[in-house]
């Protein structure tokens, strides 16, 4: 444990200075909040540090491929910023929008933007998806809800070609079959991506509906 009360943080992968650019810096001190902060708030586990970056900073980046080029984004119950701000860090084309209920965890992401320099790419709201009102070309989560509830939540706030991108476990596959009545009904269908972040690292399994 280091004075602040958080875990230490572990020393950061040769591969993130080639996903994260010339944002490195920045990523690490990203790191270093989650590490101190995240765990006396208690956003993150304090046994999770050890493996904040394969499991949390660089999974985050899966969600990068699916969405286009200068997009807008807004990630949905964004909790400790995961995995909106990895993303904004990589991809300085896209301006992101963290979407949180919770005030606590609201006041979180307000200081790691503000710290991490990130005011003019990222913004933070204090709602729930299902009142939040605005448009987006990209929806992202990551552990938030299943499937069905999800899509009830954010389907008003991607446009007509726009698209949800749901960070999930290895039951991604299953969910995307139960949800099949509903993708349907919303003239919707949904694909599993298997995407392996850096080479050797764990699958990571992205659900894209449009
Ligand atoms: C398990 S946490 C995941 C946080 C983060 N995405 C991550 O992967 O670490 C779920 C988050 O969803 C938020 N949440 C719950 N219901 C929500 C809703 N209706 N709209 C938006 N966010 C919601 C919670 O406040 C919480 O921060």
């Amino acid at each position: 444990m280091d004075a602040a009360g958080g875990g230490l943080v572990s020393p950061t992968p040769d591969v993130a200075a080639e996903l994260f650019g010339p944002a490195l810096e920045k990523a690490e001190q990203y790191a270093a909040i989650l590490a101190t902060r995240g765990v006396e708030w208690g956003l993150i586990g304090p046994r999770e540090t050890e493996r904040l970056w394969e499991r949390h900073i660089l999974n985050s980046l899966a969600v990068s491929t699916f969405i286009p080029d200068g997009a807008t984004v807004v990630d949905v119950g964004s909790g400790a910023g995961l995995p909106g701000i990895p993303l904004a860090l990589a991809r300085p084309d896209v301006r992101v929008t963290l979407l949180e209920p919770l005030e606590r965890r609201a006041l979180f992401l307000t200081l790691a933007v503000e710290e991490l320099g990130l005011g003019e790419q990222v913004r933070v709201v204090r709602d729930r998806a299902e009142t939040h009102k605005a448009l987006y070309d990209v929806v992202t989560c990551r552990a938030v809800s299943a499937l069905p509830k999800l899509l009830t939540w954010t389907m008003h706030l991607f446009y007509p070609d726009g698209r949800l991108v749901a960070l999930k476990g290895a039951s991604a596959s299953n969910e995307v079959e139960a949800a099949d009545r509903d993708l349907r009904r919303r003239h919707l269908s949904g694909r599993v991506a298997t995407v392996e972040v850096y080479p050797g690292a764990e699958p990571t399994y992205v659900v894209v509906v449009r």
